[in-house]
């Protein structure tokens, strides 16, 4: 049987890209049972379409605007996500923190990706916060960690992979981007070939 996945994303979705290539081609032996949006733009739902694997958009704004809680936002998204049976839920670019309602459902099951080494720069702008460190001079490179979210630490759990990516003098958002993108999406099927076995 092969390893089922669940990919949740917010945004441009290069790394689901990334995933869908990979198995395409047989360099991972997964299924990729469906792709999970908060966001309806995000071009990752594009990309899911074009493979033809089943896409969801799943925003919390309605729950916001109901008055209702982040628990039973994550409660229901657990809920979506179980419908597909995965046996790893890979968070490639999604941008909400997960409380334990979710986390609960899938136990060291959930897979994430974030473009800092452990330990530096967590949250939304790892890639900006280190820009600014290497300005100030305290860093010469940042990096790329894929690793198992077991609690509602943001960015922090047991590392799988990591990889450093230098910074470069002149270096703007756009080509430090662009260079870890790179790294993030060797690393990440990689990694996911690794935990599948
Ligand atoms: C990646 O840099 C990932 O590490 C971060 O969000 C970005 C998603 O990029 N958490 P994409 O949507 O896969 O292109």
């Amino acid at each position: 049987m092969k390893a089922k996945l669940a990919v949740l994303i917010s945004g441009s979705g290069s790394n689901l890209q990334a995933i869908i290539d990979a198995v395409a081609t047989g360099g991972l032996d997964a299924q990729i049972a469906a792709v999970v949006s908060n966001r309806e733009k995000a071009y990752g739902l594009e990309r899911a379409r074009q493979a033809g694997i089943p896409g969801r958009y799943f925003p919390l704004k309605p729950y916001r605007d109901a008055q209702r809680s982040r628990a039973e936002y994550d409660a229901d998204l657990a809920a979506l996500v179980s419908e597909y049976a995965p046996d790893w839920v890979v968070l490639a670019g999604w941008m909400h923190i997960f409380s334990e309602e979710f986390l609960r459902c899938f136990p060291n099951r959930v897979v994430n990706l974030h473009p800092a080494l452990p330990g530096q720069f967590p949250g939304a702008h790892a890639i900006d916060d280190a820009l600014a460190a290497f300005g100030r001079g305290e860093i010469d490179h940042t990096g790329v960690m894929v690793h198992l979210v077991p609690d509602v630490r943001v960015d922090e759990g047991p590392v799988l992979a990591q990889e450093a990516v230098p910074i470069r003098p002149g270096d703007t958002h756009e080509t430090l981007a662009e260079r870890i993108h790179a790294v993030e999406h060797r690393l990440l099927v990689e990694t996911l070939r690794k935990l599948i076995g």
